[in-house]
């Protein structure tokens, strides 16, 4: 499990994205809680982020692919709208361990 980044770089509402050991993953906080998922999209198995670190849509409600604009809820990853409607993003077990993100991929 590795740090990989600290948790004060996360700010509330925001989106990160990260390249590690050939995974692709993003870690979101929303109403103080931190989610990570697979950078991958159910529909085509692409990277769902139109610009670097952008995984959410233009409310910060829900998070978004670019490619065909399916929308997943921030605290399960089920796609509530878009080509994969009823499908999941992966979701990556992480935690908060003094001041550092760290994740299980
Ligand atoms: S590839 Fe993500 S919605 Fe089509």
């Amino acid at each position: 499990m590795p740090a990989i980044c600290k948790d004060s770089d996360l700010q509330e509402g925001q989106s990160r994205g990260f390249e590690l050991d050939g995974h692709s993953f993003f870690i979101v906080r929303q109403q103080g809680t931190l989610y990570a998922y697979r950078n991958h999209c159910p529909h085509l198995g692409v990277n769902l982020e139109w610009m670097p670190d952008q995984f959410l849509d233009s409310d910060g409600r829900l998070i978004q692919c670019a490619m065909h604009g399916a929308l997943f809820l921030i605290e399960s990853g089920y796609c509530v709208s878009g080509p994969c409607t009823g499908q999941s993003l992966t979701p990556l077990p992480c935690e908060v361990r003094d001041d550092d993100i760290w994740i299980e991929l």
